[in-house]
């Protein structure tokens, strides 16, 4: 679905992406691991059309999308549910989640998605007049992935949504995606919190310094040396 293929990432001359190529299968969960800095959040940004890779290339269902703008990557059903939330703080939960539905696809089904939004996570529906500055940590993050499903995407780039939040939101965060691949969404997600999502996740690679050290399936993964000293603190 997803194809990577050599790319590199600038801000402005300082180079962030090195040779970087991955591939996500329609259907999976790819976890995308690494220390604070490693530029897991820069790919993302590649990925999303918010940096432009200086060189290299990023396909999506076949079709070309580095160099496309944000807003046409989002039309073609990749949906990224920023670091930090994002929310628009002065807006209530129900406009945040709007926001997200501007797309031409989306904007007709809006009703239909926002209700399996509520579904997803009923606390939205009870705080939909609520400004979103106000909600706890945990809302905030439902906030942001519900925004995120508002356009109706086939692939989903999280970036670190267990960031922050208690070890029982924690899970329930990592339920949500795992039950958001059964229904059939395809996931790369980001997170620091590498032994929940290596067991979620089908496949996994390590950006370190980046470039990409290791990737291959889970199961392998959580025996290689690298990840045990690094990442599960074994
Ligand atoms: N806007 C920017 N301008 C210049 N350099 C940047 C910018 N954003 C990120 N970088 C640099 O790019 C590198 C990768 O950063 P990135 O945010 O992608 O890391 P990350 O893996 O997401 O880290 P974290 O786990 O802390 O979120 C870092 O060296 C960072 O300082
Ligand atoms: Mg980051």
């Amino acid at each position: 679905m997803l194809e990577i293929s050599n790319i590199d990432t600038y801000y402005g001359k300082a180079q962030a992406l090195w040779d970087v190529s991955l591939s996500v299968d329609e259907g999976e969960i790819v976890a995308l691991v690494g220390s604070n800095g490693a530029g897991k959040t820069t790919l993302l940004k590649t990925l999303s059309g918010v940096l432009r890779p200086a060189s290299g290339t990023v396909t999506f269902l076949g079709q070309r999308i580095d160099g496309l703008a944000p807003h046409s990557i989002v039309e073609m059903g990749i949906s990224h549910i920023p670091e930090g939330r994002r929310l628009f703080t002065q807006m209530s939960v129900g406009e945040n989640l709007e926001m997200g539905a501007y797309v031409h696809a989306a904007w007709k089904r809006r009703e239909e998605t926002l209700d399996q939004v509520h579904e997803i996570f009923p606390v939205l529906k009870e705080r939909q007049g609520q400004l979103a500055s106000t909600l706890s940590g945990g809302e905030q993050q439902m906030v942001a992935m519900g925004r995120g499903l508002m356009s109706r995407p086939r692939l989903c780039l999280f970036d670190e949504p267990s960031y922050g939040l208690a070890p029982m939101l924690v899970t329930e965060i990592f339920r949500v995606i795992q039950d958001l691949r059964n229904q059939g969404m395809t996931v790369l997600l980001v997170e620091q919190n590498v032994r929940q999502s290596l067991e979620i996740a089908d496949r996994a690679c390590v950006l370190e310094n980046g470039r990409i050290a290791l990737a291959g399936e889970c199961e392998a993964l959580l025996e290689e040396e690298l990840v045990k000293k690094a990442y599960l603190g074994l």
